[in-house]
């Protein structure tokens, strides 16, 4: 295993504009649940492309090491480096994904979810999500009660001449919990919407009261549908351990806003919209395409570990010159867009997904990487791509917003998604 690199110290100054750029635009937009008023004021600044230059200023003064800030209540550094990207996301033993923010936050609706569990609860519940999500398949294997749920979500979302967010997150989550919870879940928006609310407490860490009503009345209607088993659904699948399910619930969120970007790069590429249109089969090319809006739009932009120093008396390891419980914060908008390292980095390029390009070093990391890389990441491209080919194709989406694309064809390191709104046109229509 490679070793960070030394770790270099921020002087207050630059501590103070790391705090406010990138760090505070991604705790104001909700690691948790985004909130539209700020995702709409992200939007606005280009909040990503002001964090990424940033960090890029702070390589540039002191190193590709880690990078330590000086905050007064948390020790917390950043990496800056692939190569540190990697160290830290391949070994879950010193650097745990069940960093203390993540865990008071995910608790409150998945207290027993592999993302926030202790090293030995960690092996089983890894296995167990990878098996129920089918991890290493493209295509899972429900996948035909899948795409009986997303073909018939995706007809009402084109049924009438227009698209917004609105109505396309209420379809997105009626396909979700279809596929989750079953079909009889498919106007269940009582406990997707107790899940929000649960999630908008989670915004705040450890400093929003636990609601242990809401979390309990959660986990009770999570054990029926478990219980109901219908048939083609995860919930039929999560009998052994239900606490891993409203994980696979809520990280579908995220494949939604990913899904509607796509629409939205597509609506303004047109060489690719027609190669969208061609795509069959597994939909290599469409899968492509959610690849590249989370790579251009991470949906989880900041990707936290805490360190973990090795017991007392415990063989030794590699001494990454870091303390027990720092915080090592790896902001995927810097690795993505690093326009001094990769040619493509603010071009809508599905192709890097296609030619290897993507895989060459640890600077994409849409899906985070190494043993707690997301189990679900074929799944949403499966169930992502399948939407994308029903909307596609009966309809072509023209984008009636901006998307901010500049004269060099360069996409905006921030979007709201929410403000974004389509006109709807047939095939057949188009003359
Ligand atoms: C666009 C959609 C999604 C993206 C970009 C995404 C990304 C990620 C990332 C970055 C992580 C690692 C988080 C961390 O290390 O802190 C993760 C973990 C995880 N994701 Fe996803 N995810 C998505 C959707 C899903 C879906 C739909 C499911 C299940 C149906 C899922 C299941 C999981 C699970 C169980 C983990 C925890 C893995 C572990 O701790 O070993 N994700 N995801």
């Amino acid at each position: 295993m490679t070793a960070p690199t030394k770790i270099a110290e921020a002087s207050a100054l630059d501590t103070a504009r790391a705090l406010v750029s990138p760090l505070a635009a991604t705790i104001a937009i909700g690691v948790i649940q985004r909130r539209p008023w700020a995702v709409a004021l992200a939007a606005r600044l280009d909040a990503d492309r002001r964090g990424i230059r940033q960090l890029q200023r702070l390589r540039t003064r002191y190193g590709t090491g880690l990078l330590r800030l000086k905050v007064p209540f948390r020790r917390m550094t950043l990496v800056l480096s692939p190569d540190d990207v990697r160290t830290v996301l391949s070994d879950v033993v010193a650097f745990t994904p069940a960093n203390a923010e993540k865990a008071a936050a995910l608790s409150r609706f998945e207290p027993g979810g592999v993302l926030i569990s202790p090293p030995d609860e960690r092996p089983p519940r890894r296995a167990f999500n990878e098996d129920v999500l089918d991890t290493p398949r493209p295509v899972h294997h429900h996948a035909d009660a899948m795409r009986s749920a997303i073909v018939s979500e995706g007809r009402d979302l084109v049924a009438t001449g227009s698209l917004d967010w609105d109505r396309f997150a209420t379809g997105w989550w009626r396909m979700v919990r279809r596929i989750v919870l079953g079909d009889s879940a498919r106007d269940d928006f009582e406990t997707t919407d107790l899940l929000a609310r649960l999630r908008r407490d989670g915004n705040w860490g450890p400093f929003h009261p636990a609601r242990p009503a809401g979390t309990a009345e959660f986990r009770r209607r999570i054990r029926a549908y478990v219980d109901r088993a219908e048939p083609g659904s995860l919930a039929a699948l999560a009998a052994a351990d239900p606490d891993q399910l409203p994980q696979w619930l809520f990280a579908f969120d995220a494949a939604g806003i990913a899904t509607y970007r796509v629409l939205a790069l597509l609506a303004t590429h047109p060489a690719q919209a027609r190669r969208a249109r061609a795509d069959s089969g597994e939909l290599p090319f469409l899968r492509a395409c959610v690849h590249e809006s989370v790579r251009l739009w991470p949906t989880t932009p900041a990707i936290l570990r805490d360190y973990v120093a090795p017991p007392v008396g415990a063989e030794p390891r590699v001494d990454h010159g870091l303390s027990d419980g720092e915080l090592v914060l790896i902001y995927a908008p810097f690795f993505h867009r690093d326009g001094q390292r990769l040619p493509y980095a603010h071009r809508f390029t599905p192709d890097i997904w296609l030619d290897g390009r993507a895989r060459e070093s640890w600077s994409l990391v849409p899906f985070s990487a190494g043993p707690a890389e997301c189990p679900g990441r074929n799944l949403v491209l499966f169930t992502a791509s399948t939407m994308l080919a029903t909307l596609g194709a009966s309809h072509r989406f023209e984008l009636r917003t901006r998307l901010g694309l500049d004269s060099r064809g360069r996409l905006p390191g921030s979007v709201n998604h929410v403000a974004m709104r389509f006109r709807v046109v047939a095939h057949s229509d188009q003359g």
